[in-house]
């Protein structure tokens, strides 16, 4: 296809569009653990899509679920109208979340769920009478996805600086990578907990009754999987809870079971006041996000003026083919044999990704669940080029893997077994063996 198209006309997202139109990469199929490209070469996907994709491609229940869908009911109105499926998936995700939550809403993506959240947060602060508590914190390296509400409280230079002006209002704790204390730590970091107090002096700064919400990843993945130290999470959550600050998860990727856990707030034992999820959700295959909130924040807006509670809201909140892959999704991870196999390969995983260590050029690897950070000395004057040179190599000789600037992600797909973990981790260190 690529040889009959002008490659012109597609403006690609997060690319460096002339340098991959120049070779580019594709995919025409996917089955499980692999993508083929155009010509049937079998590519192991260690990054499983885009982190959205835990059940392996094509997953055969998710596949005859949208089929079924769009065969019955292609579209249903989302305002003031709705379809029993949207309904029957609420609960279920309210079951799958441990009852931890009230309420469910939906979205189409994770930018689109962030947002929703922080609209949320400010909506029931100005119904409870505290409408001057608008400030957000967040944190430095944070991805909040691209709308102008989860980039304004992202921490990321590069996708910021050609944006602004962003929401004023906003503040950002320090991220918790430290090469220094935590280099090649296996799971959570031991130093680092401290770095939460920080939230105690924007709150001298501002005042708490001025601080709508905390927003964190528990786990920062696009910034290069960069975990949150022993204690750190627990620590915010008490903080917030002291000055009546709400706490917002962003599991985009640390949502369905990435961490081996149905989410990233059972891993790390901390319950957010509100968690934005998208991704897994639907195994990828339909775009989806949902943003689950504590059962207080929707009575309090359903305590106002009859009529529309909450003035926000898709066209496609709830589509049908997105709740059907959801449903089929959810009924995969109820089974429960899914998140049994993360669970036995995370040790091995963590064994086979710190095998890495003393090659060439590896400065540290990070990981938890089945996500894995190696982090690379970059070139002098190019950052980034290093990785990504490896990233390319990696694509021609069979596995996908995903690049930060210098550092290399992976996250599979959950069904995968100690073969393709030898396969991945191999292959990536024969590539950093011979990497200039
Ligand atoms: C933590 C987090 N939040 C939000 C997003 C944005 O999601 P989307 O690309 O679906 O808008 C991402 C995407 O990677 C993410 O990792």
């Amino acid at each position: 296809m690529a040889s009959t198209t002008s490659m012109n006309s597609y403006w690609m997202p997060f690319t460096a569009n002339r340098d991959y139109k120049a070779a580019p990469r594709m995919v025409a199929s996917a089955s499980g653990m692999f993508y083929k490209d155009e010509n049937g070469r079998e590519i192991l996907d260690g990054t499983a899509g885009l982190w959205c994709v835990p059940l392996g491609h094509a997953q055969p229940k998710v596949v005859a679920a949208v089929q079924h869908a769009v065969a019955t009911l292609d579209y249903a109105p989302a305002f003031q109208m709705s379809h029993p499926a949207a309904f029957e998936l609420a609960d279920k995700l309210m079951t799958f979340t441990g009852n931890k939550f009230g309420q469910v809403f939906y979205t189409n993506s994770g930018s689109e769920s962030v947002d929703t959240a922080m609209k949320m947060v400010l909506a029931y602060h100005r119904a409870r009478g505290e409408a001057q508590r608008t400030r957000f914190i967040s944190r430095e390296r944070g991805y909040h996805g691209v709308g102008f509400g989860g980039l304004s409280v992202g921490g990321i230079g590069a996708n910021r600086k050609h944006f602004g002006p962003l929401l004023t209002g906003v503040d950002y704790l320090p991220h918790t990578l430290s090469l220094e204390h935590n280099a090649f730590s296996k799971g959570e970091p031991n130093w680092g907990a401290h770095l939460a107090d920080d939230l105690e002096r924007l709150v001298t700064l501002h005042d708490a009754s001025n601080i709508a919400a905390v927003i964190v990843e528990p786990l920062a993945g696009s910034a290069g999987v960069i975990l949150p130290p022993k204690g750190y999470l627990k620590r915010l959550r008490e903080l917030c809870d002291k000055h009546g600050i709400l706490l917002i998860f962003d599991e985009v990727i640390t949502g369905f079971g990435r961490m081996t856990t149905p989410f990233g707030m059972d891993y790390f034992d901390v319950v957010p006041d509100l968690m934005t999820t998208a991704k897994g959700l639907t195994n990828g295959v339909v775009p989806m996000g949902a943003v689950f909130s504590k059962g207080f924040i929707y009575d309090t807006l359903m305590n106002g003026p009859a009529g529309i509670e909450f003035f926000h809201g898709y066209t496609y909140s709830g589509h049908p083919l997105a709740v059907a892959a959801a449903l089929a999704s959810l009924e995969v991870f109820m089974e429960g044999e899914v998140l049994a196999n993360a669970k036995a390969m995370a040790p091995y995983w963590e064994e086979a990704v710190h095998s890495l260590k003393g090659l060439p050029h590896v400065i540290d690897i990070r990981n938890v669940g089945l996500i894995a950070g190696i982090e690379l000395q970059p070139i002098a004057g190019k950052p980034g080029a290093r990785a990504m040179a490896a990233y390319k190599q990696a694509f021609a000789e069979g596995i996908l893997v995903r690049t930060t600037g210098d550092i290399i992600a992976m996250s599979p797909p959950l069904i995968l077994e100690k073969k393709h973990i030898d396969q991945l981790v191999g292959t990536l260190a024969g590539i950093l063996k011979t990497l200039d």
